[in-house]
């Protein structure tokens, strides 16, 4: 479509339609290079579900168990996340909270010094508060899962979505030994269809670099062990935002009442109309 064959738009419009196709074009050139994911290629999808307080609270448990001791959280308050995801208080702090001075209204702060931790670890751990919203669900969901043994690095593992990470895989016990392997793959014919020999049988090619778990290396099995993180990042997409469920929600009442009022106002409009043709 030729920009200057609409001649029934006004120039305004027309440089508008301009910009908004050099927006476009430019955020095509960002998405075809690399791709956040790195190494592992796309990231894995994530779909939260903000109402599954089951989740959510698993989520939290996990977090507080397993990484609240190196990252805070601390835009964000014990006595919110608590009341959000529907944990009664005094169970709460029982179960969750390790520090016995910790009060609901205060901040996640967290207990680690931002010094020693640089010291220990190159990087301090940074604040995991609004990680979902920089990163995005996807990206997080695919960095915790792509771990794997790597000889060659200070804690023995490495990263495919973070290539180099300095934060060790602290769940390696659940999830295993993860490592990188190599498959026979069938190769793809330009049709489409697996490549055959004359005899008809499949020909592969060796390709590596996929993740495998080691058999019953771990407390948990795949299944399990991506559940676990699908609650861990649903978490962090609530604490990334925490008004979130209530705002979609409240979305589809405002929808929903634009609805029922256009309707109105145009039954108005036509009652009106009326009088002019009388
Ligand atoms: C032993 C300390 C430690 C623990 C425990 C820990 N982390 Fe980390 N984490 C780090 C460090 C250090 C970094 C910085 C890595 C870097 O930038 O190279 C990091 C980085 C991250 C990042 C990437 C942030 C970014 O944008 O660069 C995410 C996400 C993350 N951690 C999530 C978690 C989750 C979820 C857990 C709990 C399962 C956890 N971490 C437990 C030390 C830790």
């Amino acid at each position: 479509m030729n920009i200057r064959s609409l001649k029934f738009l006004d120039n305004k419009f027309k440089q508008y339609l301009f910009l908004l196709g050099i927006v476009f074009f430019v955020n095509n050139i960002d998405s075809a290079e690399g791709g956040p994911c790195k190494d592992y290629g796309d990231c894995d999808e994530f779909k939260y579900s903000l109402n599954d307080m089951a989740s959510l609270q698993r989520g939290a448990s996990t977090f507080l168990n397993y990484c609240y001791g190196c990252h805070s959280l601390q835009y964000s308050r014990w006595g919110r996340v608590a009341t959000d995801l529907q944990i009664p208080e005094e169970i709460f702090f029982e179960n969750l909270v390790f520090d016995k001075t910790i009060k609901p209204g205060d901040l996640m702060i967290g207990s680690m010094s931002k010094e020693k931790s640089a010291e220990w670890f190159g990087v301090a751990p940074p604040d995991l508060t609004l990680i979902s919203r920089v990163r995005g669900d996807d990206w997080i969901y695919s960095y915790l899962r792509a771990y794997y043994e790597d000889s060659s690095k200070q804690y023995g593992v490495n990263n495919l979505v973070y290539p180099g990470t300095a934060m060790p895989n602290v769940l390696a016990a659940l999830q295993g030994a993860q490592k990188l392997v190599c498959k026979d793959v069938p190769v793809i014919a330009k049709n489409g269809g697996e490549k055959r020999d004359d005899y008809g049988n499949t020909i592969t090619k060796q390709k590596c670099g996929y993740l495998e778990v080691d058999e019953g290396s771990g407390e948990l099995n795949k299944e399990q062990f991506d559940k676990l993180i699908y609650d861990l990042t649903n978490f962090l997409v609530y604490v990334g935002e925490p008004a979130k469920a209530t705002r979609e929600r409240m979305g589809w009442y405002v929808i929903f009442y634009f609805l029922i009022f256009t309707a109105l106002s145009a039954l108005l409009y036509r009652e009106y109309h009326k009088d002019y043709y009388k």
